[in-house]
């Protein structure tokens, strides 16, 4: 075998042979409904794709500091100064090629051979692979529907031993749209505290939070919480900027500055146009993300009462991002011709052949039992995928 050690803990996420078939069949001509997409359907505004125009027109293609340029890193702080209310210096700033290169950078920084890292299941995909790629530890803390998915003080307690090191927060969650209170995450922060773990906090999803939830940056809670803690945040969600590859992390100097060594010898700086359309992202207008968050909105609403009008089929409503995770484990142990359904992959499979629409199973986040349905898509799309679902659903017996 010729591959590394480190490349065969990894594996490739079911998503993927999912995402496959659906490809395959649409190349064949099927009319599949894909309702498995992680990114916004919106075309990026037109004040950032013209300022990435003009940086071309400029000729900003060369190299960039690694850590991103000062003009940007200088309005990431002013972003995370007034709408968040805290307070970085632009060298506790980094900018990379996607949150998840923060994320990524972040873990490499702070995790030894070893170290647990804890997060709560359902997780965004990533991190078990990331923790994996440093050698670090997995400590993941089930939650379910009836906490509304969110951890528990209690239950975050238990998890720590001598060699919890790291915690990784999502809100609003990817795969469960569930967000924590301000109390809830300062009951979070204090046992972090009492326990010298560092955080990562993965708001990416901070601007899609819906019905005037208030969103609370992990770091602002108080000056101690932000000496241990590296906020990651990007463009990909926010401003439909998910090509672009453009994200950042803030936190301590010492932490970026060892994620900017990982990087220097990586992928260097991200792309600097990229970096120009980010600019006007932040001090453009930002009337698009409201325009946004209420589509959304409508979208969620639509698609919840639809899936709760099914059978079998319970499903939490979301606070914010673009998923919903209904479970849809009553379906267990049910069949229709071909199709025996033992687990959310096989459901997810049965749905993407009988119905025609992509979702994700539930497995691929460590929740088994439950399907991840992406309410970022047309509504007439989501009408259409909700009469299908409904009807594929009730053939199986
Ligand atoms: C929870 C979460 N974190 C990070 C990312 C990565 O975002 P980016 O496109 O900025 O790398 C995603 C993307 O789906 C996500 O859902």
């Amino acid at each position: 075998m010729p591959f590394s050690g480190r490349v065969n803990k990894i594996g490739i996420s079911p998503t993927m042979k999912i995402a496959a078939q659906a490809m395959e069949m649409k190349a064949l001509g099927e009319k599949i409904i894909d309702l498995s997409v992680g990114e916004p359907d919106f075309p990026t505004p037109d004040n950032i794709k013209n300022a990435a125009k003009s940086a071309l027109d400029l000729n900003h293609t060369r190299y960039t500091l690694n850590q991103g340029t000062i003009e940007l890193r200088n309005a990431i702080v002013k972003k995370l100064k007034n709408k968040n209310g805290v307070d970085y210096l632009p060298e506790e700033t980094i900018v990379s090629a996607g949150a998840k290169q923060s994320i990524f950078n972040a873990v490499q920084s702070l995790v030894n051979d070893g170290d647990e890292v804890i997060y709560a299941s359902p997780y965004y995909v990533s991190y078990p692979e990331m923790v994996t790629l440093a050698n670090g530890r997995s400590v993941v803390i089930k939650t379910g529907e009836a906490q509304n998915f969110l951890l528990t003080p209690s239950q975050l307690e238990e998890a720590i031993t001598p060699s919890s090191k790291l915690l990784i927060l999502n809100y609003p969650c990817n795969p469960t749209g569930s967000c924590y209170t301000k109390n809830e995450l300062s009951s979070i922060a204090e046992i972090v505290l009492k326990n010298n773990l560092y955080v990562i906090s993965d708001e990416i999803y901070e601007n899609l939070l819906y019905d005037d939830k208030e969103f609370v940056c992990f770091a602002s809670l108080d000056g101690e919480i932000k000496k241990r803690t590296v906020v990651v945040n990007g463009f990909s969600k926010s401003y439909a900027m998910t090509g672009w590859r453009i994200g950042y992390g803030a936190g301590p100097a010492n932490i970026i500055s060892a994620m900017n060594k990982i990087q220097s010898h990586s992928t260097s700086n991200a792309s600097s146009i990229s970096q120009a359309a980010a600019l006007e992202a932040l001090n453009g207008p930002q009337s698009f993300i409201q325009e946004m968050r209420l589509e959304y909105a409508k979208r969620r609403d639509f698609i919840y009462e639809q899936l709760k009008s099914i059978e079998g089929v319970t499903s939490h409503k979301p606070a914010g991002a673009f998923y919903l995770l209904p479970n849809i484990s009553n379906y267990f142990k049910r069949s229709h011709q071909l199709f025996r359904i033992e687990n959310s992959f096989d459901l997810a499979m049965y749905l993407l052949h009988e119905a025609k629409v992509a979702t994700v199973p539930g497995s691929s986040f460590g929740a088994e039992g439950y399907i991840r349905i992406s309410y970022s898509t047309s509504m007439e799309n989501l009408k259409e995928a909700a009469a299908r679902i409904k009807y594929a659903l009730g053939n199986l017996k």
